[in-house]
C-alpha cells in the first residue's frame, strides 16, 4: 500500500505534464495530439531533452513558454513529416491535365504542408514531364511548412535511393542524378526541378501573406491533425486565395464535408472552387 502513493503522484504529473504539451503544441500548430498518444511525444520530444540536459516535460515546457525554446526547435519535435514522392498519384495526373486545360501561364502552385520535399518536387516532375517549356515559363511552385529542419532538407532534395524506388526507369532518369563518393546511396532532384520551387516556413493557422491568387493548393495529410474549428477557418481562408474554377488537394482521409461550402467536390478527394 504505502509504495503505491509516490506511483500514482508521479502517474498525475505525468498527465499534466502531457497535458501542457498538449495545449502548447494546439497552442502552436493547431495540432491536436490524442490523449493515448503520450508516450508517443515523450519519446519524440525526449532526444531533444537530453540535449538540453532537461530531466522532464514539465521543464521543457517551461523553457517553450518562457521562450528559451524556440518555437520552431518546439514545433520540429512534434510534427509528422511521414510523405513519399507521387503519393495519391492520382492528384498529379489531375494537376496537369487541369493546366493543359486553363494553361500553364502565369498560375501558382502551393504545396502547404511540403514536408521533406517530395511533395513539391512530384508536382515539378508532373509539370515538366508534360510542358517542354515550364523552365522559361513564369510558373510558381511555392512550398511550406511549419517545420524549419524539414523544409531545410526539402530544399536540400537529397534522399536515399529507395525513395524514388517505386517511381519507373524514365521518370528517375528525368528527375534524379544518383550520387558519389559521400553521396552513394542517395540521390538528387536536378537541379532545374529544384529551382522551380520557393520555399517558405508557414503555419497554416496564422493568417496568409500571399498577395496573388493560388490557382492550385495541395494541402494534404497535414489537416487530419486538426480540429473542426481550425479545418474550417483553414478551408475558408484557402477559398479567398483562389476564384471559381481553381483547386485543391486534400488528403485520402481527408474531407472538406460539413467545414466549408465554397469547393464542389469533383471526387479522389479533389476539390473545385465554385
Ligand atoms: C504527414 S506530412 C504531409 C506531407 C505531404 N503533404 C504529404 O501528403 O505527403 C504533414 C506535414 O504538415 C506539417 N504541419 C503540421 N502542422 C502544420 C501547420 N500548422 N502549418 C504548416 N504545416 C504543418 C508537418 O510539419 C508535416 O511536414
Amino acid at each position: 500500500m504505502q509504495s503505491s502513493a509516490p506511483k500514482l503522484s508521479l502517474a498525475k504529473q505525468k498527465t499534466e505534464e502531457f497535458n501542457r504539451i498538449q495545449k502548447l503544441v494546439y497552442k502552436h500548430t493547431a495540432i491536436v495530439i490524442a490523449d493515448d498518444k503520450q508516450d508517443f511525444v515523450r519519446a519524440r520530444i525526449s532526444k531533444r531533452m537530453r540535449t538540453l540536459n532537461i530531466q522532464t516535460l514539465g521543464e521543457y515546457c517551461d523553457r517553450v513558454e518562457s521562450g528559451r525554446e524556440s518555437l520552431t526547435q518546439f514545433t520540429n519535435q512534434v510534427t509528422t513529416n511521414h510523405t513519399h514522392f507521387f503519393r495519391e498519384n492520382h492528384h498529379f495526373d489531375t494537376l496537369v491535365k487541369h493546366l493543359a486545360e486553363i494553361g500553364p501561364e502565369n498560375r501558382t502552385i502551393w504545396s502547404s504542408a511540403c514536408s521533406s520535399g517530395e511533395e513539391p518536387y512530384s508536382i515539378a516532375i508532373s509539370l515538366a514531364e508534360y510542358f517542354e517549356d515550364i523552365f522559361s515559363s513564369d510558373i510558381r511552385i511555392i512550398a511550406s511548412d511549419i517545420d524549419q529542419t524539414i523544409i531545410d532538407k526539402a530544399a536540400q532534395a537529397i534522399y536515399s535511393e529507395d525513395k524514388i524506388e517505386s517511381l519507373d526507369r524514365t521518370r528517375k532518369k528525368f528527375a534524379f542524378v544518383k550520387g558519389k563518393g559521400e553521396l552513394a546511396g542517395k540521390v538528387r532532384v536536378k537541379k532545374p526541378l529544384r529551382d522551380l520551387i520557393e520555399y517558405k516556413r508557414l503555419n497554416l493557422v496564422e493568417p496568409f501573406d500571399f498577395n496573388s491568387r493560388i490557382d492550385i493548393i495541395f494541402c494534404r495529410n497535414v489537416v487530419i491533425y486538426f480540429d473542426k474549428s481550425t479545418k474550417i477557418d483553414l478551408f475558408n481562408r484557402f477559398s479567398e486565395l483562389q476564384e471559381p474554377g481553381d483547386l485543391l488537394f486534400v488528403g485520402h482521409s481527408e474531407s472538406l464535408n460539413e467545414l466549408c461550402d465554397s469547393y464542389t467536390c469533383l471526387g479522389g478527394t479533389t476539390y473545385q472552387r465554385k
